[in-house]
């Protein structure tokens, strides 16, 4: 017999591919709205699922693919609010009336609202993408959306474009960003450069906690999680003025911070260390996607002048489970 947990990943391993090959198959609109699910995906959402760290909820244990999200508790979330935090994936489903989908997410909403609750959790976040059954299944148990994010994506260039760096400017790379020393340093450098420093829109986490979090993506992303990472070093003042990192899986390539520091921005700087990320980039994915806040326009225009087309929106949806008179 194996075990509950090998057995749930086979389950999830066999919903999420039967999915894939409708979607196939049959295409939009069979499941107009859920993202293409790539082998390496399904197999490592399985194996996640097999080793515990991330348990399948399903609308119908016995038709898994009618409905199903992947909850799993989020320790790097969980360490700087300083309460659980959990993570759903999904919802995936073979379901086409709007009002059957959204009374399935409804029940998905609430079966992960009561793990957070056996669990202790106090935060659910989730991306998903807007299918207005799926939004009004979450929104309807109490869900709210804390941001809307724009995805975008290009194919990876074929030539090397032109980076004209200007005079007293120089790209550091792997080698010289790697150190713990030199990654703090931008850290620190770079600041609070996200937005109004909200976790995506949701004050509730409090602004010194989400800045905490993006320092560790900071040092995280240049002290290995990330690679290639750039950054562009003013030698005159001897000081960072931006960083881009980008991390690549199966054939395709993740940006993952594009920031310049605020006294360097407006300057074309932006567009050179993208440029540069671009030609790293070479050979080495084929597509090559972005994410940012839907209101962040300086962003959009950037990526929109360098080839970026907008692909379909994320939402990002939070629960905050009510914890008053639990014990
Ligand atoms: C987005 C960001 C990287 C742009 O860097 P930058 O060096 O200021 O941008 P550039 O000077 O190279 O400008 C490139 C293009 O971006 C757009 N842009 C940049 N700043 C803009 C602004 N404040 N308003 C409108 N458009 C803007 C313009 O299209 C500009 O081209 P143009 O000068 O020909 O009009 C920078 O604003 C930043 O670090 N923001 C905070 C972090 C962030 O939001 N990162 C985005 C990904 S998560």
């Amino acid at each position: 017999m194996p075990s509950p947990d090998l057995q749930s990943a086979r389950i999830v391993a066999g919903a999420l591919a039967l999915l894939a090959r409708e979607i196939r198959e049959v295409g939009p609109p069979v499941d107009l709205w859920s993202p293409s699910l790539p082998p390496g995906f399904i197999s490592e959402v399985a194996a996640r699922v097999g080793r515990g760290e991330a348990a399948p909820l399903w609308v119908e244990e016995r038709h898994p693919a009618r409905g199903l999200a992947i909850y799993s508790p989020s320790p790097w979330e969980s360490e700087f609010f300083g309460f659980g935090t959990a993570r759903l994936l999904g919802p995936f489903m073979v379901a086409e009336r709007q009002r059957d989908r959204e009374n399935r997410v409804r029940k998905l909403a609430r079966l992960a609202i009561d793990r957070a609750l056996a669990g202790q959790a106090r935060l659910i976040t989730l991306k998903t993408f807007h299918d207005p059954a799926v939004l009004r299944g979450f929104l309807g148990e109490g869900f709210i959306m804390a941001e809307i994010g724009a995805t975008l994506e290009r194919p990876a260039p074929d030539e090397e474009a032109p980076a004209a760096v200007p005079a007293g400017f120089v790209f550091l790379g792997e080698t010289e960003l790697r150190p713990a020393g030199m990654a703090a340093e931008a850290a620190t450098a770079l600041g609070d450069f996200f937005y109004d420093g909200h976790y995506r829109h949701d004050p509730t986490p409090g602004p010194e906690t989400a800045c905490r979090m993006w320092r560790q993506t900071v040092l995280e992303d240049l002290t290995g999680a990330a690679a290639p990472v750039l950054a562009l070093w003013d030698g005159r003042k001897d000081r960072l003025a931006a960083v881009a990192t980008a991390r690549i899986a199966a054939n395709e390539a993740a940006l993952s911070i594009l920031a310049v520091t605020r006294p360097y921005r407006r300057r074309g700087l932006g567009r050179l260390i993208l440029l540069e990320m671009l030609n790293r980039l070479r050979g080495k994915s084929a597509i090559i996607r972005a994410e940012t806040a839907s209101y962040n326009l300086p962003a959009l225009r950037l990526y929109h002048s360098l080839g970026f087309v907008n692909a379909a929106p994320l939402a990002a949806l939070h629960y905050h489970v009510h914890t008053e008179g639990l014990k």
